[in-house]
């Protein structure tokens, strides 16, 4: 069994990422601002008070630690605030960054030293941030922030390869979570969260620095 790092724990698909994940035996580190009762009742290890854009509540998570090893490094946190050309706001941009692409790659470093051979390290971006599959417009924050967060795990993937670390790039589907505003187009999360697991459990050196929908298809860039 191995020690999964889940962000963003409290709710949405990391708290069924938390529930899966140890319902199947694996060590959960809950990783949130604030827990909520469904992730108490969970009785994973929960590390709360974490603003992954603060640096010192980032340095602080990591002396916690203590130097645990984690095998698995799931990036799940994130933040969709739709920006349109009309009512474009550089503050809602930047906010945007800092959450979905800076905070994984700080954090990622923040951790390294923790990460053995053969670890995997799982960024959920979204396939809002494929720029192939951009048809639709709008969104420059999140859109932007995913593409960033996507050429950071690519990178990754070629800086970790040496270490025998494997990183990927996952798309959930159209998820009934807050951030969807629990859209009744979405999948449950317990579906999405069943095809991200079988993802990860399949990656590899040999598929690492690709970008995966949690069904199995890979995404264009
Ligand atoms: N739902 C979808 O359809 C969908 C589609 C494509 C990609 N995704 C991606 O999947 C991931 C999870 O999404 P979700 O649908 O589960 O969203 P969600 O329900 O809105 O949950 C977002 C999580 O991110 C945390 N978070 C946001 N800002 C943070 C910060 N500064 N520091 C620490 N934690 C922070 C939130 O914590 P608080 O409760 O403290 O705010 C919350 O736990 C995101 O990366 C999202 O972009 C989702």
């Amino acid at each position: 069994m191995a020690t999964y790092l889940i962000t963003g724990a409290n709710r949405g698909i990391g708290l069924e990422y938390c529930r899966q994940l140890q319902a199947r035996g694996d060590t959960v580190l809950a990783v949130c601002r604030t827990p909520s009762p469904e992730l108490e009742a969970l009785g994973v290890r929960i590390e709360a008070g974490v603003d992954l854009t603060s640096e010192a509540a980032v340095a602080g998570l990591v002396e916690r630690l203590d130097g645990l090893t984690i095998d698995v490094l799931i990036h799940n946190a994130g933040i969709l605030e739709r920006t349109g050309l009309e009512d474009l706001d550089t503050e809602s941009l930047r906010r945007q960054f800092e959450v979905n692409a800076i905070a994984p790659l700080a954090l990622t470093r923040a951790l390294l030293g923790q990460l053995p051979a053969g670890a995997r390290v799982i960024l959920m971006t979204s396939r809002m941030g494929s720029i192939a599959d951009n048809s639709s417009g709008g969104s420059y924050g999140y859109r932007m922030s995913k593409v960033a967060l996507c050429m950071a795990g690519r990178s990754l993937a070629i800086d970790l390869a040496p270490r025998g670390i494997a990183v990927a790039l996952l798309h959930p589907g159209l998820v009934r979570t807050r951030m969807t505003g629990f859209s009744e187009r979405g999948i449950s999360p317990q579906e999405a969260v069943a095809g991200l697991l079988a993802r990860i459990d399949a990656l590899s050196l040999e598929t690492s620095g690709s970008f995966w929908h949690a069904n199995g298809q890979l995404l264009p860039w």
